[in-house]
């Protein structure tokens, strides 16, 4: 113990030890793992990096925040031939067994407010599938179609799932319980993001409990490190995992989307086209007040620029069509290839600045030794962005997409304003009428018709439902 110890005298940190003597004697050796684990030196140097660069980016006054260049810039929105082409591209790399998809599925969905992961979550279709299984069995067609034009080797499209602490376990037993939705488990991996320890408004590691540090997942950024780590104990990581399969691109994105394109083979399309790295998938934001998070460039760098950010001369300003110019809104949807993940980002990764999350932390008072709730903020948590890769990538494809066919997040509870409940379900179910209309059935007023994606991954194929009536609510698993 003695080297544990002077390891945290020397950063500062050896209050973590105020009550060591009151602990049996597994409480001690779990506590040792846990510290084991922890770098205090490391962790000092990434909170004072943490922190220097938020009062900076307080501070800064001059920093240029532009559009992004017209060249990165792709959108296909309302030219159907186009996306068919960039669709045919995507799809030959999903024949070929080059597309994995990577699910964000580490965050705990504060403001939802429910207790299981959000994945796991209803949104009342009359399916009454979960957020997961509809992913699943847009995986499932997306298989189904490249292994269609295949015409003869079966098609996998592998799903990595990036947990945390509190999501892990109740994810994999919910797909278990589910026997994966259909899918072949072993082509389901799923991976835990890191932790890091909460640290005090005055530098310090807080404890929450006496043998235990306070920690929280380090963000959805936390994927670039995870993607190296053993899936589990003396397992390969899944970079590992990409390579042995040959996974050449890959498709990441959050998972409280009802309407995300898993593995959009257009969107895959469009970036081997402009043979990048990296790129993004946004929607258009057309009202200057709406808070929400634009890709554009911040020093001559690629970045989400958060609306706060923004001069309103900038958020208002149009462009010769009217359109915003800072329009392209993030819907934390990313293309990567294996080799940016595998080569380019450890270029960078201490580059990183951690974002700061000022937050009411539950904590050991070092001098009661009682656990206590703050009412006001007591601390800090230290969180990376998936997007904090941006200002690496010299060219980032920024492919624009239509919101209503793509974007419908689950952010707030039910009952509140926007992104809830009642509007994911009403946006899905407004696309599926859509899509049966313009296949030429008649769907009643009131009838709310829901497709399964084993019908339909994106309103193709539905040449069978021309004339058809639908009258009643219902889900539609076959035709
Ligand atoms: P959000 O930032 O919206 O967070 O995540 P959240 O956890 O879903 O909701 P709140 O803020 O607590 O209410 C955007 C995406 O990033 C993932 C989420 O699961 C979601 O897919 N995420 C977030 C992680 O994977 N890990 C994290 O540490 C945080």
């Amino acid at each position: 113990m003695a080297d544990l110890r002077a390891k945290y005298e020397e950063a500062g940190q050896s209050h973590v030890f105020t009550f060591w003597d009151e602990l049996s004697e597994s409480q001690k050796s779990d506590f040792e793992k846990q510290l084991r684990a922890i770098d205090p030196v490391r962790l000092n140097a990434t909170v004072k990096q943490a922190l220097e660069a938020d009062e900076a980016a307080r501070e800064a006054r001059d920093v240029k925040i532009e559009p992004p260049p017209a060249s990165s810039f792709v959108s296909t929105v309302g030219k159907e031939g186009e996306t068919e082409k960039y669709r045919q591209m995507g799809l030959r790399a999903i024949v070929n067994g080059e597309v994995g998809v990577l699910l964000m599925a580490g965050g705990q969905g504060t403001r939802l407010g429910s207790s299981a992961p959000k994945g796991c979550f209803n949104i009342q279709l009359p399916s009454g599938k979960s957020l997961f299984q509809l992913q699943a069995e847009r995986i499932h067609q997306l298989q189904v179609l490249g292994t269609r034009t295949s015409g003869e080797e079966k098609v996998v499209v592998p799903w990595y799932i990036m947990t945390s602490g509190p999501t892990h376990e109740p994810t994999e037993t919910f797909f278990r319980e589910h026997n994966f939705f259909g899918l072949d488990p072993s082509n389901v991996v799923f991976f835990e993001q890191g932790t890091l320890p909460c640290i005090s408004n005055d530098g310090k590691i807080l404890l929450d409990d006496k043998g235990k540090i306070a920690t929280a997942p380090d963000g959805n950024g936390g994927l670039y490190a995870a993607l190296r780590s053993p899936t589990s104990p003396g397992q390969p990581s899944v970079l590992d995992d990409l390579q042995k399969r040959g996974i050449k691109y890959l498709h990441a994105y959050g998972v409280d989307n009802c309407l995300v394109k898993v593995g959009d083979p257009a969107f895959i399309g469009v970036c081997l086209e402009k043979e990048v790295a990296a790129g993004v998938k946004v929607v258009k934001k057309t009202d200057p007040a709406e808070s929400v998070g634009v890709v554009a460039c911040k020093d001559g760098k690629f970045s989400v620029v958060e609306y706060s950010e923004i001069p309103q001369h900038l958020s208002e300003a149009r462009d010769e069509n009217g359109e915003l110019m800072m329009r392209a809104a993030n819907i934390a949807n990313h293309f990567y290839t294996t080799d940016f993940l595998l080569n380019k980002v450890p270029t960078f990764a201490e580059k990183m600045a951690y974002h700061i999350a000022r937050k009411k932390i539950p904590s050991v008072d070092l001098t009661t030794g009682q656990r206590v709730k703050p009412e006001t903020p007591n601390g800090i948590k230290l969180e990376l962005f998936i997007f904090d890769v941006f200002p690496f990538c010299s060219e980032l494809t920024i492919y624009e997409v239509e919101r209503k066919e793509e974007f419908s997040p689950l952010k707030n509870a039910s009952g509140t304003a926007s992104d809830n409940p009642e509007t994911s379900r009403r946006d899905l179910l407004a696309q599926h009428r859509r899509w049966l209309e313009k296949a030429r059935a008649i769907v009643a007023p009131d009838a709310d018709v829901e497709l399964s994606p084993k019908v339909t991954y994106g309103g193709e194929g539905l040449a069978d439902v021309q004339g058809l009536s639908f009258t009643k609510t219902e889900n539609i698993e076959s035709l």
